[in-house]
């Protein structure tokens, strides 16, 4: 069939692509259904096959055909995204696009370039084990080298997602389908086609390049099977030629993947707690990723170790292989995007396939937190009317008083009226914050040296100096040490018998107050005051959350050692708590990555079942209100995969930041304060 005018084709992609003359199509650009994302409830619909291979087979077979129809400088543009299979918690990235591609080359496509279209406006994430997903790839196919695409001009594109009136969630943006076009020489009676028309997009965009400054005569054809996607088109493109088609019968093959290629391994073995690799070029990749098949590699890292690999030259085939590294023991977390301005190169973060551990991933080192401007004058703000969201009971209240101020005059202790009582508050410098989550240490009850890792669940868990054991027993368990910032408040508040943190009675808490002290200021308290929201329009307010990080693995051993110490079994301690804790109770027993930490509410109940008094447990409940400014999601938002950078070793520290332990990563913020002389 010659398309001489916009045209929708009804019915499977297959047979209408047989209906369309050869050599006809000058641009084609679609974004198939995505595996297992939705399902659109038509027969023969794309995207449900039982595993990816099947899928991409059947899209290489469809593209096959669109190939024989393109002509020979034509261009195709196909954007596709990924997704991740499920098992025990640990999900892998199946590197579904460009294994889509590569397989597309192999059967002669050319692929000129893979953009990244990063969404700007991307999906918050709650996940806390890798980064959000924020880009999908659009691959630029030719038929021969010679073709109307115009290169150079930047792969990386910066496009928000789009909301639309249609009754179609996959819908791809008009701006991404416009920046495409504009890098296509189109001529008067181009045919554009996409054989995934859903609501029509391609074909509006098509549209404008017909009154754009300099104008070519183009015409679309598009199409759909779902009946829905053609009334929709209808309405959208003005396109009234509906021509229906019947299936044809076609067979297709599972694609076959194929082994990490021969080459001589290079491990690289620079920290056990994982590595950062920046390769220069594919042969330097292959050797590294070749070289976490060894034996060496396995033997050196903690099982629990964490993994960078990037390639800056890099080309198709190293996009393709990482994926191969399940079937060698690894799991694939996130192909992250290093982008230098206009191009980009990948960065692979992996991790062995274990059931026993979790891999370290300390998200909150890296959470993209406004920063307040450095030059506020804080003595002259105003904080009393500041809302606080209790972000571990899931409450709010407001500040009512400031009682004591850091020597650049920001709140260090602050009065907070909730629904049904007042808290004495200890508030974390905006500047050191990080140093204080980080702060605890861990000192060896046996020589008082501090230990360099937490409760080792994998490990020996011996004393590096004195090489006593540690964490073994009750006994043994190594002394939890506050930063002395914290240590310091908590002497003053001795004088007075509150709790940092606990909600009480108003009228108890001004009956104790000691005059002497800066607390006396209590007295002056207006305990029904409610100041209005004022700072809500700057969109600053306060959270409330643990001032500690310890890690998951330490409490739940802690808690095991309590437990058997007090002779219950978890059934037991199960049984000794309301219902609706039920389910999570478990995992705060847990050390593997199934493991949760109990909120500080639990914590209380946990402490007396368990007739635990200080030590561990109580550091884990000490709370503070933290500074959030300028609209950032609540504690600061995951920062996603694709990472700006003009720098290599920041990029470097960056990532290595998520996986060194806590003794180290002080060091790099305290060096880093130093720099900045804010202490
Ligand atoms: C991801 S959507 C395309 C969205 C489109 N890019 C837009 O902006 O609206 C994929 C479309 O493929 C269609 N589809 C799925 N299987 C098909 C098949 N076997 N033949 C024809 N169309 C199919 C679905 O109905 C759906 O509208």
């Amino acid at each position: 069939m010659k398309i001489v005018r916009d045209t929708i084709l009804h019915g499977d992609v297959y047979a209408c692509l047989c209906r369309l003359e050869t050599g006809s199509v000058a641009v084609a650009a679609t974004s198939p259904p995505y595996w297992k994302q939705r399902i659109y409830g038509f027969k023969g619909e794309i995207g449900q096959e039982s595993t990816p291979e099947e899928y991409i087979g059947r899209l290489v077979k469809i593209f096959d055909k669109l190939k024989e129809k393109m002509r020979d400088d034509g261009v195709f543009f196909l954007n596709v995204g990924d997704k991740y299979f499920s098992r025990y918690g640990k999900s892998n990235l199946l590197q579904i696009p460009y294994r889509l591609a590569y397989h597309m080359t192999k059967r002669g496509w050319i692929l000129e370039e893979v953009l990244c279209w990063f969404k700007v406006n991307y999906m918050p994430f709650p996940g806390r084990d890798r980064f959000a997903n924020t880009f999908e790839p659009v691959f630029v196919f030719a038929k021969n080298r010679k073709n109307i695409y115009r290169k150079g001009l930047g792969t990386v594109l910066k496009i928000p997602l789009q909301q639309t009136p249609w009754k179609h969630t996959a819908v791809y943006p008009e701006k991404l389908i416009d920046e495409l076009f504009s890098r296509v020489q189109f001529r008067d009676g181009d045919l554009v086609a996409d054989v995934f028309g859903g609501t029509g997009t391609t074909a509006v965009c098509a549209q404008k390049v017909k009154m754009s400054l300099s104008p070519r005569n183009v015409c679309s054809v598009l199409i759909d099977k779902g009946d829905d996607f053609v009334e929709i088109m209808k309405k959208r493109t003005g396109i009234t030629n509906v021509v229906k088609v019947k299936d044809v019968a076609f067979k297709w093959d599972p694609v076959v993947e194929e082994l990490l290629p021969d080459g001589i391994p290079k491990a690289r073995l620079m920290d056990k707690h994982g590595e950062v690799f920046i390769a220069e070029d594919s042969r330097e990749f292959f050797a590294a990723l070749k070289g976490v098949t060894t034996e060496e590699f396995k033997r050196f890292h903690r099982e629990d170790a964490t993994y960078f690999f990037g390639v800056k030259n890099w080309s198709l085939s190293d996009l393709y292989f990482p994926s191969r590294l399940f079937s060698i023991g690894y799991i694939l977390r996130n192909m992250l995007i290093a982008s230098h301005g206009k191009t980009w190169f990948p960065i692979f973060m992996f991790a062995r396939d274990s059931k026993k551990v979790a891999y370290k991933f300390n998200l909150d080192r890296i959470r993209v937190k406004a920063k307040p401007q450095p030059l506020r004058n804080w003595w002259k703000e105003e904080f009393v009317g500041f809302k606080v969201a209790d972000l571990l009971e899931k409450k709010k209240g407001r500040i009512i008083k400031i009682l004591a101020r850091y020597g650049d005059g920001f709140p260090k202790m602050a009065v907070v009226k909730w629904n049904g009582g007042v808290s004495l508050e200890f508030v974390l410098h905006p500047e050191k914050d990080e140093l204080l989550m980080e702060g605890v240490e861990f000192l060896c009850k046996a020589c008082g040296r501090p230990l360099n890792e937490p409760y080792d669940p994998i490990g020996k868990n011996v004393c590096s100096n004195c090489k006593k054991s540690v964490w073994h027993s009750l006994e043994n368990v190594p002394v939890a040490k506050e930063p002395d910032e914290v240590a310091e408040v908590l002497k003053e508040l001795e004088r007075i018998d509150y709790q940092l943190g606990q909600v009480v009675q108003a009228g108890r808490f001004q009956t104790k107050t000691v005059s002497t002290s800066k607390f006396a200021e209590l007295d002056r308290v207006n305990w029904g005051a409610s100041p209005g929201a004022r700072k809500l329009m700057l969109g600053e307010y306060f959270t409330k959350t643990r001032v500690y990080r310890i890690d998951q693995p330490s409490i739940a051993h802690y808690l095991t050692l309590l437990r058997k110490a007090s002779g219950l079994n978890v059934k037991e301690v199960i049984e000794s708590l309301p219902k609706n804790y039920h389910h999570t109770v478990g995992h705060w027993f847990r050390t593997d990555f199934g493991g949760s930490t109990p909120v500080p509410e639990d914590l209380t109940l946990l402490m007396n079942i368990l007739s635990a008094k200080n030590g561990l447990l109580s550091l884990l409940k000490r709370t503070a209100l933290k500074f959030q400014t300028v609209k950032a999601a609540i504690k600061g938002r995951n920062p996603g995969d694709f990472i700006e950078t003009t720098e290599d070793n920041q990029l470097e520290a960056y990532l290595r930041n998520l996986y060194i332990p806590s003794s180290e990563y002080r060091k790099v913020i305290e060096k880093k304060a130093k720099q900045t002389q804010l202490f």
